[in-house]
């Protein structure tokens, strides 16, 4: 990865223009918008190109939370996911970092377990048919 920085508003049309999602929900919109300009957007860029963002706030009972992690289809498997979130956990204020993934989501379930994270607990009734899996993982703790 090239670089990793906070995002600001100039970077919100290239966020949205990654992220497919964001091109049909006006929600994914809206969130990526409020981590904007909360300071809580993190992107990575390839030889200055935005190849995929993270999100890292505080509303997890007052603990950090990783949000979003979202790479570019084209960049996947290439370690830039494992480099955000890498990032992101060094850049966590608190003693206790948390994150969720929704129970389909292998690859971001394979990518936490190479990263240490541990099973919190599932929340049932999000997402129907597919519960939403919290991990945990104390940045203190982390061998890097
Ligand atoms: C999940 C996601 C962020 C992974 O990003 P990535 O850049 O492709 O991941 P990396 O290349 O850094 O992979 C790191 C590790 O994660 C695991 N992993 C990632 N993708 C995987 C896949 N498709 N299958 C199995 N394991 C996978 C592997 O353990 C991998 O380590 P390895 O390369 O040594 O095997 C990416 O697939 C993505 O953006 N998905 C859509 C958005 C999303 O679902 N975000 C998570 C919920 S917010």
């Amino acid at each position: 990865m090239g670089a990793i920085r906070i995002a600001n508003i100039h970077d919100f049309d290239k966020i949205i223009a990654l992220d497919h999602i964001a091109q049909a929900d006006q929600s994914r919109v809206a969130f990526i918008q409020d981590a904007i300009a909360k300071g809580n957007c993190f992107i990575g860029q390839v030889d200055s190109k935005i190849i995929g963002y993270g999100v890292l706030e505080y509303s997890f009972y007052s603990y950090g939370f990783i949000a979003m992690l979202y790479i570019h289809p084209a960049n996947r498997r290439q370690g830039y996911g494992e480099i955000l979130m890498v990032h992101m956990e060094k850049a966590c204020r608190t003693c206790k970092l948390f994150t969720s993934t929704n129970k389909s989501n292998k690859p971001m379930q394979a990518l936490l377990e190479k990263l240490g994270f541990t099973l919190s607990g599932q929340i049932e009734n999000l997402d129907p048919g597919d519960p939403e899996l919290v991990y945990f993982k104390s940045p203190s703790l982390q061998s890097r």
